[in-house]
């Protein structure tokens, strides 16, 4: 993708400042917490801050989160801008490939005050605002992975491990992005109807551009999560990945109502997001996150009781279970294997639609 030295120069530098953070500073500022919490126990988790905040790798660990997120934005945009990536006028006709995905655009949505507020990810304009935002995006989200899902094996994962077995009729995918996680849906269930649904254009665009081109019929859909304008029980599938997380609770709350809303009688519903994991250090530096990636709900989400709130939304038997992206997906309760890097708490949230 880089065609310039500077500019691969530029990416490798933003990666290994990540990769180190997460495989060596980490380790670090764990391995201080635990020599002070040896000599010196804590009994209140609230008091877990303030002893994290004062260890000697703190400093460099929190700065580096940012710092480096935002380095790897920028090497991203300056390895597409000057190939012309998508830098056209506004009104230019959709850069869509022709093939079996379609598109739906919507010109009257307006986008939520919450959703343009923030640069979510720390990623300049978002995800929404350009052809070129959604491309950064798409080059961004493989290179976080670090090499480990350059083939998307998460969402495939996903699919394989946390999705019952069975014949579906219509699929629908809350929050699509630019389609890696509607693509495997389609090509495990290609007897279904499957829908993306995202607020972002240029995502979509680009969601649909990429199925086409692997001869996948997929309908992307502009619209709000929550307001979906699908029809009423006409899903037997409902899922989401990396969504819930970006949500203000109440709206959080209105997509859980929407999906139960679309939901047939019976049907299955499946987020993937993240949970807390009971480790001190791990859930303080997940809150943490949230601040230093730009990411302003997901302490909220990950405080509140999601399940409670899927049942009271009409689905039964709601329950998290812990996801392990390396090997397995799915595991069978809300338990992590131990790792000593940095590594997010992924976890699947499974319910049913009442009968
Ligand atoms: C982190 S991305 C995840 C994309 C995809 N599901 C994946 O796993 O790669 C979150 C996506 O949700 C979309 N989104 C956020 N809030 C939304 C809402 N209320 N309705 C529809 N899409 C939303 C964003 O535009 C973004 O594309």
């Amino acid at each position: 993708m880089a065609e310039t030295l500077r500019d691969r120069a530029a990416l490798e530098f933003a990666l290994t400042l990540r990769r180190r953070w997460a495989d060596t500073l980490y380790p670090r500022l764990r391995a201080e917490y635990d020599a002070a919490a040896a000599s010196a126990p804590l009994h209140r988790p609230e008091d877990v801050a303030t002893r994290v905040h004062a260890l000697p790798s703190y400093g460099g660990f929190a700065w580096l989160e940012r710092g480096a997120q935002k380095m790897l934005w920028r090497a991203v945009m300056n390895a597409l801008s000057p190939a012309g990536e998508a830098r056209r006028p506004a009104g230019d006709p959709p850069d869509v490939v022709a093939g079996p995905a379609t598109l739906e655009l919507d010109p009257e949505l307006r986008l939520p005050e919450w959703y343009t507020a923030w640069d979510i990810h720390v990623q300049p304009g978002g995800v929404w605002s350009s052809r070129l935002a959604a491309r950064v995006y798409e080059v961004g989200a493989k290179l976080v992975m670090l090499g480990d899902n350059d083939d998307y094996k998460f969402h495939r994962l996903f699919v394989e491990t946390a999705i019952p077995r069975r014949e579906y009729r219509r699929i629908v995918d809350l929050g699509c992005g630019f389609g890696k996680s509607t693509w495997p849906l389609k090509k495990a269930h290609p007897q279904a109807e499957v829908i993306g649904i995202d607020l972002a254009a240029p995502c979509l665009e680009l969601a649909a551009s990429r199925a086409s081109a692997q001869g996948l019929a997929i309908r992307f859909r502009q619209a709000d999560a929550a307001s979906t304008g699908l029809e009423t029980g006409s899903a037997d599938l409902v899922t989401s990945t990396m969504l819930i997380h970006e949500l203000p609770l109440d709206a959080l709350a209105a997509t859980l109502r929407e999906a139960a809303r679309v939901c047939a009688p019976g049907a299955a519903l499946r987020i993937l997001d993240f949970q807390s994991t009971g480790d001190p250090v791990r859930d303080l530096a997940m809150r943490e996150h949230g601040a230093r990636n730009n990411e302003p709900f997901m302490p909220p989400m990950m405080a509140a009781d999601t399940a409670r709130l899927a049942e009271a939304a009409g689905f039964r038997n709601a329950r998290w279970t812990a996801f392990d992206e390396r090997s397995v997906g799915r595991l069978p309760d809300l338990a992590w294997p131990a790792r000593s890097e940095w590594h997010f708490p992924w976890a699947v949230l499974e319910a049913q639609r009442d009968r």
